[in-house]
């Protein structure tokens, strides 16, 4: 396995980006992390007097999970300036996109061609300039398909009839997977030096469903195994096939299909950039369009990071997590395009309560006061926030206002009442949360069916979802707010499942250090007796029966009334959650499972232009 040793992203910290970051200073510190003074050492129990609502003060023991504070220093934050921002740059942006569209209109170029066009708008990040050429590409050729479908994939080779296979997937067009039938009955005399359509194969694979056998039980083990192959032989040779080697390193630590968007992009910028056949007005798109973009997020950013401090919740909850950073980052895993900021902004809110509530149920709160902050959540009656302990009605009261707040400009907007939907998430999410506390408290240890029902709801993405479709749908339909709701949407459910065991696989050692309810992991080691290597196993088969069930599940919603983009947001949540803990615990410690580093690339390193 070559798991994650050559996935670097270069590690250009500028020296002005280094004081964005608070790099341990004490100093800088004081500016903004007043908490970090306040923040108890121990590690295990820290006794912390309070007040409780009857006015006596008893000694009650609470756990504390020792988080790092915020890497980042707001103020400098906000000073960040970004050239990009002003319509010169826009203007020839655009130019350069008419000569980009004219390409993907050429009559001239051949289907396979266009399909390695979409192909590289896709990965440069891009294609969303594009929407409609490429969708009407992608119908014309799933059509023709269609009319004769042994013509077709007659006269192609497996790197074209792979990439078809995948983009036309990817759009949520049904093809089956027989157009691979004829590489299937060659491949015991496989051509091994096309690598290409090695890769090609390698990719389309993930893009299974659970009927399609071939591709998960023989295409995807077959490609990979020649992929490895084919490192060992070349991993060590010349400059020249230094570039594929790169590639296929990469797409053997994680196929291009799971992997965070926007992060893809920016490592796909820079091998596109080494191509002999690039296309120079492609890669001068691309370049400035990602500097353009970035400091659309980096303004979005700065107004996250003030929202933030306004609330105060960072320096009244010492023991919680303070990422907003990080949990903006989360947002532009899910939608990056720039026109979505008010999404972006609304959700890096959202996820910002969400890990302070989980960081009270997880670590600080008792069980008696978390039964007062659920019922809080359940009544939603701000006349009665005094029965809360004193350092929960501040967090109460944020979630009430923002969600309140979002209802409002929904009511403006679309005119529809959605408060009723918000605010049972919110209940639904701290539910899901005291069940997790109550059994810790009472020494429960779930099996496998009974964690996964209650833990794919208290990774919080049913509620992430439920604000994600109020926001950013125009036609919003109650009929798929009110399954969303209820929780009927499976493709909600295998998404919220995957960001849950991934972040399993990578959190267990720590939380378990500090006494939490067991995870999947432990759960499926109870259950069957199996090692902990085995159970590793099991789990990470259980994220692949996810994407299946997720592929399946973007091709029915092309004829539903769910919007694509929406269920693109679904999935991009797993996606995300691949990313943030493919080295660790990327949101409790992020410096340590290197999201620091790819926060810097992507939000803060612009590219050169040359
Ligand atoms: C940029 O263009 C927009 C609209 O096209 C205009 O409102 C704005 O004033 C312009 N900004 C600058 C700095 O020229
Ligand atoms: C499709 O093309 C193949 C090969 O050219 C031909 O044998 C077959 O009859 C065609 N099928 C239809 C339905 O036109
Ligand atoms: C795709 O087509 C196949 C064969 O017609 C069918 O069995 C399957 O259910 C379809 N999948 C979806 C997601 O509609």
């Amino acid at each position: 396995m070559y798991r994650g040793i050559y996935y670097q992203i270069p590690k250009v910290i500028l020296s002005s980006m280094a004081s964005l970051l608070q790099m341990g200073s004490p100093l800088i510190y004081s500016n903004f992390l007043v908490k970090t003074i306040q923040r108890p050492q121990s590690f295990t129990c820290t006794i912390l007097a309070k007040t409780t609502p009857g006015g006596e003060s008893p000694v009650v023991p609470r756990r504390s999970a020792k988080y790092q504070p915020s890497l980042w220093n707001h103020h400098n934050l906000l000073s960040v300036e970004n050239k990009y921002t002003n319509n010169k740059s826009v203007r020839e942006r655009d130019l350069l996109k008419e000569n980009v569209r004219k390409m993907l209109n050429d009559e001239s170029t051949t289907h396979t061609e266009q399909l390695k066009l979409i192909d590289d708008l896709q990965k440069l990040g891009v294609s969303y300039h594009f929407e409609r050429e490429i969708d009407n590409i992608l119908t014309i050729s799933y059509q023709k398909d269609r009319r004769n479908f042994t013509e077709y994939t007659m006269e192609k080779d497996l790197y074209a009839t792979a990439l078809e296979f995948r983009l036309l997937r990817q759009h949520g067009f049904n093809v089956s997977e027989d157009v691979f039938n004829v590489f299937m009955e060659n491949c015991g005399r496989f051509e091994s030096d096309d690598i290409n359509g090695l890769i090609s194969l390698y990719e389309a694979s993930y893009l299974s469903t659970k009927s399609d056998i071939k591709l998960q039980k023989f295409i995807r083990f077959f490609a990979a195994q020649q992929l490895r192959d084919f490192v060992d032989t070349n991993g060590n040779k010349d400059l020249a096939s230094c570039h594929i080697v790169q590639m296929v390193v990469q797409a053997l630590d994680m196929p291009y299909y799971w992997r965070m968007r926007r992060l893809a992009t920016r490592w796909y910028i820079d091998i596109y950039g080494k191509r002999p056949n690039k296309n120079p007005v492609l890669i001068e798109l691309v370049k400035l369009d990602f500097n353009i973009v970035q400091a659309v997020h980096q303004e979005e950013l700065k107004y996250v990071s003030s929202w933030w401090r306004e609330t105060g919740l960072a320096s009244q909850l010492h023991f919680a997590r303070d990422r907003i950073v990080e949990n903006y980052f989360w947002t532009i895993g899910q939608i990056q395009e720039p026109q979505f900021g008010y999404v972006r902004r609304i959700m890096a809110k959202i996820n910002a309560l969400l890990t302070t509530i989980d960081d009270i149920y997880d670590i600080y709160g008792t069980l008696e006061e978390l039964q007062l902050f659920t019922t809080a959540f359940e009544n939603w009656d701000v006349n009665r926030l005094d029965e809360l302990p004193e350092y929960m009605r501040l967090c109460f009261l944020v979630v009430y206002n923002e969600v309140n707040s979002i209802g409002c400009d929904i009511l403006r907007k679309k005119n529809i009442n959605v408060i009723p939907f918000l605010k049972k998430s919110w209940a639904d999410v701290c539910n899901a949360y005291l069940v997790e506390a109550i059994w810790y408290k009472r020494g429960h240890k779930p099996n496998m069916e009974e964690y996964m029902q209650n833990a794919w709801k208290s990774i919080a993405a049913p509620t992430i979802f439920v604000h994600f479709y109020c926001v950013f749908s125009d036609q919003l339909s109650i009929q798929v707010l009110e399954t969303l709701s209820e929780h009927q949407q499976k493709i909600v459910r295998c998404s919220a499942s995957v960001f849950r065991l991934a972040n399993d696989l990578v959190t267990s050692p720590d939380e378990l250090a500090r006494g939490d309810v067991p995870k999947s992991i432990q759960c499926y080691m109870t259950d069957t007796g199996a090692s902990e290597v085995k159970a590793r196993v099991h789990v990470r088969q259980m994220i692949n029966e996810m994407w299946d069930e997720m592929n399946y599940e973007k091709m029915q919603s092309r004829s539903s009334v769910i919007p694509q983009e929406f269920v693109e947001a679904v999935m991009n949540l797993a996606r995300m959650s691949q990313c943030m803990y493919q080295y660790g615990d990327g949101h409790g410690s992020p410096e340590k499972a290197k999201i620091t580093d790819r926060i810097v690339s992507l939000l803060f390193n612009s590219i050169p232009l040359d």
